[in-house]
């Protein structure tokens, strides 16, 4: 009982960051002073920690993402770099699709060392609003968590915002929190580094998200509730396969990317998305 509630509280509370979006997004045509982080950085020293595990898990369909940064031990370095440094946090999470849509191979030929990377270098080691990827579009290779090796190209048009890797170009299709420090932004692709795929790898067209989607089954949030805990851990690569010409028969088990991801919610959010990006 406690734990759904907390579980609704969290849904609440993760509705009411994606109902933000208009707004944040919006925002952008105001005065530059407006956006600045004070104006959402609470001058107390307390400010709302959100919980990247939960989060990820209720608030789309970024199984897969987050079974891998369990997996490579980053969710508290993530949560640390939000909140124990000055700069904050930027992350941008390919949605389960984009990862189904990565030929087996791609992923499972990598060991835990460079799976870590990858994730890393999906991440930026500062808070970014949605407004400021438009500054940062005209900087160049922009390097991210992690290093040097591993930057990446954030263009901005007309709202659009894409990042792109070496073998890939993702789309920006929604923002699921948008406070300082935290920003988690909704990839439609997974970015593929030439620091860690010599050539390009074999990807899938992906699927546009589900335009109809499903009606929201009766007792759906108890259920999806109950299927939801971070134990579900999807077991995408198979741990020191180096080689990826040996794992080219291993199928990557995406564990959330096919199964129960609560489709209701995320379609909503999904949708919501999509109209805070027309709004731009
Ligand atoms: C974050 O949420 C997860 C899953 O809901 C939970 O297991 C974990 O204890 C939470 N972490 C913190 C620091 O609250
Ligand atoms: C990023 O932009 C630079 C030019 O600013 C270009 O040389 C480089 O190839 C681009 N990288 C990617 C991955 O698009």
């Amino acid at each position: 009982m406690r734990r759904a509630v907390a579980l609704l509280a969290a849904v609440v509370v993760s509705l009411s960051s994606v109902l933000h979006r208009p707004l944040a997004a919006g925002a952008r045509l105001a005065p530059a002073a407006s956006l600045h982080r004070t104006d959402t950085w609470p001058p107390t020293p307390q400010a709302k920690r959100v919980n990247l595990t939960a989060i990820l898990t209720l608030d789309g369909p970024f199984r897969t993402f987050l079974g891998y940064l369990q997996q490579t031990n980053l969710v508290e370095v993530f949560q640390n770099q939000a909140y124990l440094t000055d700069q904050g946090i930027t992350i941008f999470v390919p949605v389960d699709r984009a990862f189904a849509a990565l030929k087996p191979p791609a992923l499972s030929g990598l060991s835990r060392h460079q799976l870590k990377n990858l994730m890393m270098s999906h991440t930026l080691a500062k808070h970014y609003e949605l407004a400021e990827f438009e500054g940062l579009s005209r900087i160049g290779p922009v390097t991210t968590l992690a290093g040097g090796l591993f930057t990446v190209n954030v263009t901005y048009d007309a709202g659009t915002v894409h990042v792109r890797s070496r073998w890939a170009d993702a789309k920006v299709v929604g923002s699921v929190s948008v406070d300082a420090p935290m920003a988690i932004y909704e990839l439609d692709r997974v970015l593929l580094p030439d620091a860690l795929f010599r050539a390009q790898p074999p990807v899938a067209p992906v699927p546009d998200a589900p335009a109809a989607p499903p009606p929201a089954p009766a007792g759906g949030e108890g259920g999806g509730a109950d299927e939801a805990p971070p134990t579900a851990e999807p077991d995408p690569a198979a741990p020191g396969r180096d080689d990826p010409a040996a794992a080219a028969d291993a199928p990557v088990s995406a564990g959330g990317a096919s199964g129960d991801r609560l489709p209701h919610r995320a379609a909503a959010a999904a949708a919501i998305g999509a109209i805070a990006l027309v709004a731009l």
